[in-house]
């Protein structure tokens, strides 16, 4: 009787009271255990009283186990009913990364134009990042891009190896490898040699474009390019081209948009011109069409191609662009978005 007392009253005041608890009344040699060992030698008529408050003790002992098990972890757990209605603990989620977001969101308004997504190595040959693009061995144009090479001999150029320096090699793998029409676009990492810091890094995201077929002119390339900033940076951004050079394309250009910073009012983003290039593009050289197997008197096509940090600081006004690569959750945690 007096053990049912005690148990009653029993409060644990931590999680290791309860434990000594349990291994005093309920523990294998505990005193629960040996009462029911003595009761089994009882003559039957003493069973019978004893039998039912052995079980009562059993029982207000597992009790208070389980309840404080149950209160464990809350502050003032134990005995307490739970309160059902307070919210639950919030688990946070994860998002996606901006640029990843930024590609999505440029890959959703071209594939709206018909343009599939075509993909290709980072580690590329000479010939699909330089030579069938029409840069020609020793030329400057191969130094516009500070290349990373991975294998390089001077007495046979066509066998060097480097990390792509722009994903235009992944135009050159998708009309080698089919039929016309083209119509892709590439989005994919790149590599350059350059110092980093907030305005340059060594690696950064392209999205390139292409589109070949009978009779794609020059107005056809302007029009989807308007389309395509209409659409990312909302009605009425400007765009501007300028003529501009790249081994790849003739004619050549590269496109303004009006800043969307300043909106024209100047900042450091636009250099307070009210101007941010955004892409380099042009009509697709014949001589690259010829070397990837395409009939330059038959088909003519566009090509551009664009950073997605760049666009993405445009977007989200962010002005360093080691941020992308730092993985800093104070950083990453400000893009929410639907996954
Ligand atoms: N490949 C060029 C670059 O990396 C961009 C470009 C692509 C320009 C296609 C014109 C046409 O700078």
């Amino acid at each position: 009787q007096s053990y049912l007392e005690e148990i009653n009253a029993f409060v644990p005041a931590s999680g290791e009271e309860a434990e000594q608890f349990r291994i005093r009344f309920l523990g294998r040699k505990g005193i629960i255990p040996a009462l029911f060992d003595t009761f089994k030698s009882l003559p039957p008529e003493e069973k019978k009283v004893l039998g039912k408050s052995l079980n009562v003790l059993k029982q207000a002992a597992a009790e208070k186990v389980e309840t404080f098990k149950a209160g464990a972890g809350r502050a003032s757990g134990q005995g307490k009913q739970e309160d059902l209605s307070l919210p639950g603990e919030p688990s946070p989620t994860g998002g996606r990364h901006p640029i990843s977001l930024v590609e999505k969101e440029i890959t959703a308004i071209f594939s709206r134009l018909g343009f599939n997504v075509a993909e290709g190595p980072e580690i590329e040959d000479d010939w699909h990042n330089f030579s069938a693009l029409n840069f020609p061995a020793e030329h400057p144009a191969r130094d516009m891009q500070d290349t990373f090479f991975i294998r390089r001999d001077p007495a046979d150029p066509k066998a060097d190896m480097a990390l792509r320096t722009h994903t235009s090699s992944v135009q050159v793998r998708l009309m080698e490898n089919g039929k016309p029409p083209f119509r892709a676009i590439m989005p994919g990492r790149v590599y350059r040699n350059e110092a980093i810091s907030a305005r340059a890094h060594c690696f950064f995201h392209q999205v390139e474009g292409l589109y070949v077929d009978e009779h794609v002119s020059f107005a056809d390339l302007k029009q989807t390019l308007f389309y395509f900033v209409q659409e990312l940076f909302g009605e009425g951004t400007g765009v501007r081209f300028r003529p501009s050079y790249f081994p790849f394309t003739e004619p050549s250009a590269e496109m303004d948009i009006s800043c969307t910073i300043c909106k024209g009012s100047g900042c450091t983003m636009c250099k307070q011109s009210g101007w941010v290039e955004i892409l380099g593009c042009g009509m697709v050289d014949p001589n690259v069409l010829k070397n990837c197997g395409v009939d330059p008197e038959r088909y003519s096509g566009f090509a551009f191609g664009m950073g997605i940090e760049r666009i993405t600081n445009l977007k989200y006004q962010v002005t360093d662009l080691r941020l992308f690569s730092e993985n800093d959750v104070r950083f990453l945690s400000q893009f929410q978005s639907e996954i």
